[in-house]
């Protein structure tokens, strides 16, 4: 399978046993890091200290053997499942569908990502005040606002971001069901979380309509609206998405708005031109 190096972190010789002081893109003879491979397709693999015999790996150049290595912070796919046996589901008599038409427009799952500084919670505002004035039910889960309440026992690590996914993809799915055009904004870096997150809302009948807020890593390190590129860069934040974490792009979002080469406003327009149609009703 090809893979690139996407990032490379905690650089350490292993005779001195000291740290690198550079940033480094490549691993020279006798050093140890922290690396973060992206590869062309899907691989099955596990975290090296759940099983071990799957959890390494060696790299070639295709014919050399050029390193090797243990996986930790990969992120397992498995939805939670439910712990309890005595638990029943229970439907009620008011349908989606009943919701709907008292709304005059379906409920949806609106799911915006992209990297920090991508716009996402600027389109986000904009499109919920464009719906709201369209006398339409929606409201914001947002990131950081999320992470200061349900979520805020998680951190950045990977299965911490899968778990934050996990719950906002429930919350989001219940909100849609009750009839809301729920806007989600998160960085959700990884493609599996995020397809996890269309199941379960399907799983609702909601629509769920992906949106890549697309802007280049270096023009949202310069914007860097909370300074946290900057503390990323200088070592004082670890894990940081597109520094030393990664975000995989949708392969096939239903809308890109591309921030950086038109305003929040047009933005704002293209998404609705694209979604109002979805959320009429007698439309599936
Ligand atoms: S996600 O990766 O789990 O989807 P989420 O959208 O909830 O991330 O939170 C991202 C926000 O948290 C960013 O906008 C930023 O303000 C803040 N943040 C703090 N630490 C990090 C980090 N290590 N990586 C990314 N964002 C971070």
């Amino acid at each position: 399978m090809e893979c690139e190096v996407v990032a490379l972190s905690n650089v350490v010789d292993v005779a001195t046993l000291d740290h690198a002081a550079t940033e480094r893109t490549e691993l020279r003879i006798n050093e140890v890091g922290e690396v973060t491979l992206q590869t062309r397709g899907p691989l099955v693999l596990d975290n090296h200290d759940r099983i071990p015999t799957m959890g390494r790996f060696v790299l070639t150049d295709g014919s050399n053997l050029v390193g090797g290595g243990i996986i930790s912070g990969a992120v397992y796919t498995s939805s939670k499942t439910v712990k309890s046996e005595n638990i029943f589901w229970s439907e009620s008599e008011i349908t989606a569908e009943r919701r709907a038409l008292r709304n005059q427009h379906r409920g949806a799952v609106v799911w915006l990502t992209g990297l920090s500084g991508a716009g996402k919670s600027t389109i986000a505002r904009g499109l919920e005040k464009e719906l709201f004035q369209l006398s339409m039910h929606t409201y914001v889960l947002d990131g950081d606002n999320l992470r200061h309440g349900l979520n805020a026992n998680l951190g950045f690590a990977p299965e911490d971001r899968a778990e934050n996914i996990r719950r906002v993809s429930e919350v989001a799915k219940l909100m849609a069901d009750a009839g809301t055009v729920v806007i989600t904004s998160f960085i959700s870096p990884y493609r599996v979380a995020r397809a996890r997150a269309r199941a379960i809302a399907l799983q609702a009948g909601a629509e769920f309509v992906e949106i890549f807020v697309d802007a280049p890593l270096s023009v949202c390190e310069q914007r860097d609206p909370k300074g946290l590129y900057r503390k990323a860069r200088s070592g004082k934040l670890q894990g940081f998405t597109g520094i030393d974490a990664p975000y995989e792009a949708p392969d096939d979002p239903e809308i890109i708005v591309r921030t950086h080469e038109q305003t929040p406003a047009e933005s704002v327009y293209q998404i609705l031109t694209e979604l109002l149609p979805r959320l009429r009703l007698g439309t599936t």
